[in-house]
């Protein structure tokens, strides 16, 4: 089965998404994958947006990720974007001020700019695409878990996956199956071995998770088995910096304790 997953299967590899300028915990999802001995680390977005530290999340993924796929608040920091509502648009600006500040020298801030600019929206690599939202809408739809009541949607999103698809977006980590069921990781005991059958995984999100666990979440593949991890970090720490930043709602740090 190893054989059969193609590029994307044989190497131990971390999947990471939707770390929302969450430094603190973008740095403990790091130390976990480290401890691992796991070296190669793929981004599915969003690394700006809602959080305290745009620059730092910035600067460490580019370092780190080899493949990072464009997110829509990556994209909302370069363009203007359509039905953010007014406290996501408020971060988005104060976003774009601190990438547009001197924080670092202006290599390091040009290498940013850059670096959101060129992000693609999917990456495929053998019977692996990599994604943002979905595989009709890259970017910007989400594929939420009631979604599989949706047979018409779930069928469409299928048609355009040849096997495997990884995404983030919703920020709820899970397995949509090809006969429209969710599993959550705690339905797989966070484990699952990727078969012949066509699959979507959500991997979760590292910065502002949402579902019910305060705990930074991203997904390992090995040989074909997908594993949830989740990590503790200094929740704490970034709810203040954000209640520190005027510009940043309060409800952006209180969600984060909650996980939702
Ligand atoms: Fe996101």
């Amino acid at each position: 089965m190893a054989e059969r997953a193609g590029g994307g299967g044989s190497v131990k590899r971390a999947l990471i998404s939707d770390i929302h300028a969450n430094y603190a915990a973008l740095r403990a999802v790091l130390a976990d994958i480290r401890e691992q001995n796991i070296t190669e680390i793929y981004c599915l977005g969003d690394v700006v947006g809602y959080g305290p530290n745009p620059c730092e999340c910035l600067d460490e993924v580019i370092r780190r990720c080899p493949v990072t796929i464009l997110g829509n608040h990556d994209q909302a920091a370069l363009f203007d974007p359509d039905g953010f509502n007014p406290v996501a648009l408020q971060a988005v600006y104060w976003t774009r001020e601190q990438l547009e500040s001197p924080n670092g020298s202006p290599p390091q801030i040009n290498k940013r700019w850059d670096f959101l600019g060129e992000l693609p929206r999917t990456h495929v690599e053998g019977d692996f695409l990599f994604l943002h939202g979905s595989p009709r809408e890259p970017t910007n739809e989400y594929v939420f878990p009631e979604d599989v009541y949706n047979q018409r949607k779930m069928d469409a999103l299928f048609a355009r996956v040849d096997r495997y698809c990884f995404q983030g977006h919703t920020h709820i980590p899970g397995v949509f199956t090809v006969d429209h069921e969710f599993l959550t990781p705690d339905d797989i005991g966070h484990q699952y071995r990727l078969g012949d059958e066509q699959m979507m995984i959500n991997v979760g999100s590292v910065g502002q998770p949402r579902d019910n666990d305060p705990r930074a979440c991203y997904v390992v593949i090995e040989d074909s088995v997908v594993t949830f991890r989740r990590v503790e970090y200094d929740v704490d720490k970034t709810a203040q910096q954000i209640y520190d930043i005027p510009n940043l709602d309060n409800m952006l740090g209180d969600r984060l304790r909650t996980g939702r």
